[in-house]
């Protein structure tokens, strides 16, 4: 069989590219244990409360000590549930102090929904069954939006709550 020296050239290329590739998902995989951001956690999502940060009473803001901080938040649609005030009302932001570490553990009852804080490196698909958990630093003063980017149902437009770091 005769091959046209330019098709040899790019089938050289496309099946080098292609091993090239593939040994790059292979290494990342198998050799450093790469995997879908923090999709390695699993949860019920018929029962949350099963998990103990996901308890109403831990959800919101828990203050480790000062430079950590966790944020447990249930996505329902079409709110983010941040748990109760002590007067028993709906928790309607998020506080947290300049330069803290904060880990952020999302899940969802229902249905596919978005946690991203605009202006910042959050920004995570949150997923019925599993746990999405994102640890960062947030950097700038302000108040930034906690929103749902991940369309939802009727009220996904709906779905966003204040962030503030202090
Ligand atoms: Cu939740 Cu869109």
């Amino acid at each position: 069989m005769h091959l046209h020296k330019y098709e040899k050239i790019w089938l050289i290329f496309g099946v080098g590219s292609l091993l090239l590739f593939l040994t790059i998902i292979g290494f990342g995989a198998f050799y450093k244990g790469l995997q879908p951001q923090s999709h390695m956690m699993t949860i019920d999502p018929e029962n949350v409360e099963a998990y103990d940060a996901f308890k109403q009473e831990n959800l919101g803001v828990t203050k480790v000590n000062d430079q950590k901080y966790i944020v447990n938040v249930v996505a329902t649609a079409f709110n983010f549930d941040l748990g109760k005030n002590e007067d028993g009302t709906p928790l309607k932001e998020i506080r947290i102090p300049k330069g803290a570490t904060v880990l952020f553990q999302v899940t969802t009852k229902d249905v596919v929904h978005g946690f991203s804080i605009a202006g910042t490196n959050v920004n995570m698909m949150v997923e019925p069954g599993y746990i999405s958990s994102y640890e960062t630093k947030l950097d700038k003063y302000g108040e930034f939006t906690l929103l749902c980017n991940e369309y939802c149902g009727l009220g996904h437009h709906l779905m966003s709550t204040k962030v503030e770091v202090y």
